[in-house]
């Protein structure tokens, strides 16, 4: 199969959006990293997905979401000046949550919406179910999306090697786990600012390996909610998810969104 050709940043077709005159929440688009696992040559973020980069998916998305106001995107260095009118850009950092620490100091709202440009799926209605969630409860500082796992669950008594190879052929179960109170957590994220930048600015190694910006606010002791969100909201990792992630938009094209 030809590789697709894509330019190394991205130039946005998106327009300026009208912002809400009093919006409750801004988001940040972690956009930044190098999309090692789906070994397409560049950043996954710009990678073609039914007809449009990547990351457009998740811009329109918030660009249609009520409740969310200013747009920050943590893009790749060299990428700064392709963002355009659709949202403000920075350069992300060295890893995840640096890039959205890098977003979150543009922010000025008292709730932030962090989302990572690899969930293309992601729709407007999800994100102003989260920001709703989090101004109903006061007692909490974050509402995160997040999936009910539906595989059955085994613990393994060796840990996975970085390189995943296995010395032995494979690794043993230990046990299988019960699912009852198991989720696979999603973006989008909501928090509440001032609990994020808290979390962020602490233990910086802990912060540089974070997979998710909610396990550092709970690891503060932050409440953080669970808010069901459909297994349709995928994160492209590899070549199979970018497979499935152009069927499923090309089927609400001509199906319309409510088709799956
Ligand atoms: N991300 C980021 N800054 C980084 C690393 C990741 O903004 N330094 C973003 C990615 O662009 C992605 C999201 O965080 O939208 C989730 O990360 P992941 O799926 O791991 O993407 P990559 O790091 O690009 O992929 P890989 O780990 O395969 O290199
Ligand atoms: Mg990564």
């Amino acid at each position: 199969m030809p590789r697709p050709t894509w330019t190394s940043c991205w130039r946005s077709a998106s327009a300026p959006r009208r912002l809400p005159e009093h919006p409750a929440a801004s988001a940040v688009i972690a956009a930044a990293g190098s999309g090692e696992r789906l070994g397409a040559g560049g950043p996954k973020a710009f990678v073609p997905l039914a007809g449009r980069p990547l990351v457009e998916w998740s811009l329109e998305a918030f660009a249609r979401a009520q409740s969310v106001g200013p747009v920050i995107i943590a893009v790749p260095a060299g990428c700064e000046d392709r963002v355009g009118d659709a949202a403000a850009a920075v350069v992300g950092g060295d890893s995840r949550s640096e890039s959205v620490a890098a977003g979150l100091e543009r922010v000025e709202t008292e709730l932030v919406a962090v989302h990572d440009a690899a969930r293309p799926l992601v729709t407007a209605e999800l994100i102003d179910e989260l920001i709703e969630k989090l101004l109903d409860r006061p007692d909490a500082a974050a509402v995160i999306a997040a999936a009910p796992l539906t595989d059955t669950v085994k613990r393994a008594r060796e840990p996975r090697p970085a390189n995943g190879e296995f010395p032995h052929g494979g690794p043993t179960v230990a046990e299988t786990v019960s699912r009852d109170h198991l989720w696979a957590a999603q973006t989008p994220q909501v928090f509440r600012t001032a609990a994020l930048r808290e979390s962020l600015d602490t233990d910086p190694p802990r912060v540089a390996v974070a997979t998710d910006d909610a396990m550092l606010v709970e690891k503060a002791g932050g409440k953080v909610l669970i808010h069901p969100s459909p297994a349709k909201n995928l994160k492209v990792t590899t070549p199979l998810d970018l497979r499935i992630a152009e069927l499923l938009l090309a089927r609400e094209r001509t199906d319309g969104p409510e088709s799956q």
